[in-house]
């Protein structure tokens, strides 16, 4: 009658038996850590983490060790098998870095991981007072400019000083050349390699303030991400038998065919400009509409296949070609002319009248001609008749009825007739 217990009871047995079989095989098969886990500075900003192997690991177990890394408690899920060891990684110092490692059994199924065992590295200085928003540029594969501004906890006499090194350099170097724009600190360090150089180097920066209590930063660069090229220069623009032909000095620092050149094109009167890419340095354009003006500009960039870079250079100087007054000179004539225009009619009104005059002297009335004849006669006696005056003041009289305009000749001897 015991059929539906002993199923039970097996069932347990089997629990309890299995449960100590693996607590047994567990027990035995665990891995045992690496030991002496430490760390080094071998570059400014290059750690060695280094360990002992595990002891008593049977000679079945092909040992390997397996490690990551974890920054201010978050992993960064670059896990790396390796039988060396030691881990070379790099560090940012401004940053809590936590470095884990285990032993494994790399085939087969012979012993469970080991526990992971850590060390960490803290950050130094004052929290806030790390230089921020470091960028570098590589200039024309000659020179790189970096740049930051200070940690907002920095006081103001810090004085921060970059140093680099790359794979290559035997030692680091301090940078020289320092520079001060609105807050914006910089340094300039020469920086080339050999034209054939097809893969270039992780660039260090460390960025640090001889106090303790200033926190350092290092960021490593990737330069083929950094490169900006110069600003063409000697730009040539001409004209010959209506074709546009552009030319620019080609690079001499970059590899041949290792970049390419935008031009931008606009009419002088339009705000829309055109662009073209090429991949010489020169340029050729059919004829366009004859009575514009036309503006040119170069820049360059690397081209994908040599560089990862997404900056260009600056654009050259503009040039342009074409018969069309510029627009400054447009708005001068726009403004002269009328005001000319107004003066002249001004002088015009003002000379007018004696213009009228002249067009239109006044009829000469062949009496008043003989009265002043008898009157220079008289004149030369120094008196007139009085006779002859009140006739021929009648007469004005008359004349004024029908000439009035003639009346502005006064007559020579007004003045001794209006002493009478
Ligand atoms: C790291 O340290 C170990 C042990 O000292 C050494 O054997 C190894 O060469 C070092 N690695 C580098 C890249 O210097
Ligand atoms: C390694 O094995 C030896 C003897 O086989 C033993 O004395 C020693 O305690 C063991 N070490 C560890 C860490 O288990
Ligand atoms: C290793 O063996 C255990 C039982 O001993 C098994 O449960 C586990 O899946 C095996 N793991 C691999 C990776 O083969
Ligand atoms: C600057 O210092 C204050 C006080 O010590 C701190 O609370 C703050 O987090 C610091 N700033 C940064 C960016 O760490
Ligand atoms: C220093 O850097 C500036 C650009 O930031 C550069 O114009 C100047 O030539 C450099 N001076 C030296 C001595 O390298």
């Amino acid at each position: 009658m015991d059929g539906p217990a002993a199923p039970l009871r097996c069932r347990l047995l089997l629990a309890v038996c299995w449960a100590a079989a693996a607590g047994t095989a567990a027990g035995a098969k665990v891995l045992p850590p690496p030991s002496n886990l430490d760390y080094s500075f071998i570059q400014i900003c290059t750690l060695n983490w280094t360990w002992n192997p595990p002891e008593n690991v049977s000679s079945s177990c092909d040992l390997e060790y397996s490690s990551d890394i974890v920054i201010d408690e978050v992993l960064q899920h670059k896990r790396e098998w390796s039988k060396s060891r030691f881990r070379v990684t790099d560090t940012s110092l401004n940053e809590e870095m936590r470095f884990k490692v285990r032993s494994e059994c790399k085939y087969g199924n012979v012993s469970e991981p080991s526990r992971w065992v850590e060390t960490s590295l803290l950050p130094k200085g004052i929290p806030g007072t790390a230089a921020v928003d470091l960028s570098c540029i590589w200039h024309n594969l000659e020179y790189m400019v970096c740049t930051w501004r200070p940690g907002e906890n920095t006081s103001s006499d810090t004085n921060y000083a970059l140093f680099y090194w790359f794979d290559g350099l035997k030692n680091h170097k301090k940078c020289s050349n320092y520079s001060m724009h609105q807050g914006i600190s910089g340094c300039t360090f020469n920086l080339s390699f050999p034209k054939v150089t097809s893969t270039y180097p992780a660039i260090s920066i460390l960025i640090r303030d001889d106090s303790e209590e200033i926190r350092p930063v290092c960021a490593s660069k990737n330069p083929t991400t950094l490169v900006k090229p110069a600003t063409p220069r000697q730009v040539m623009l001409s004209k010959i038998n209506d074709e546009i032909y552009l030319e620019w000095s080609e690079s001499d620092t970059f590899p041949e065919n290792c970049l390419f050149y935008e031009v931008e094109y606009h009419n002088g009167d339009l705000d829309t400009a055109q662009i073209i890419k090429v991949e010489n340095n020169y340029m050729s354009m059919p004829s366009v509409d004859h009575s514009s003006k036309y503006i040119f500009k170069v820049r360059a960039k690397p081209k994908p296949e040599c560089y990862s870079s997404k900056l260009y250079s600056d654009w050259s100087e503009e040039k342009s070609v074409g018969e069309k007054v510029d627009s400054t000179f447009h708005f001068v004539l726009i403004v002269t002319i009328p005001l000319i225009v107004a003066v002249s009619m001004i002088i015009l009104l003002v000379y007018l009248k004696r213009l009228k005059i002249l067009i239109l002297p006044p009829i000469p009335d062949p009496r008043e001609i003989l009265k002043r004849m008898f009157g220079e006669q008289n004149e030369d006696s120094q008196r007139c008749a009085k006779d002859d005056q009140v006739h021929a003041y009648n007469r004005l009289i008359k004349e004024e009825e029908i000439h009035s305009l003639i009346l502005t000749e006064t007559p020579v001897c007004a003045n001794s007739e209006n002493e009478n």
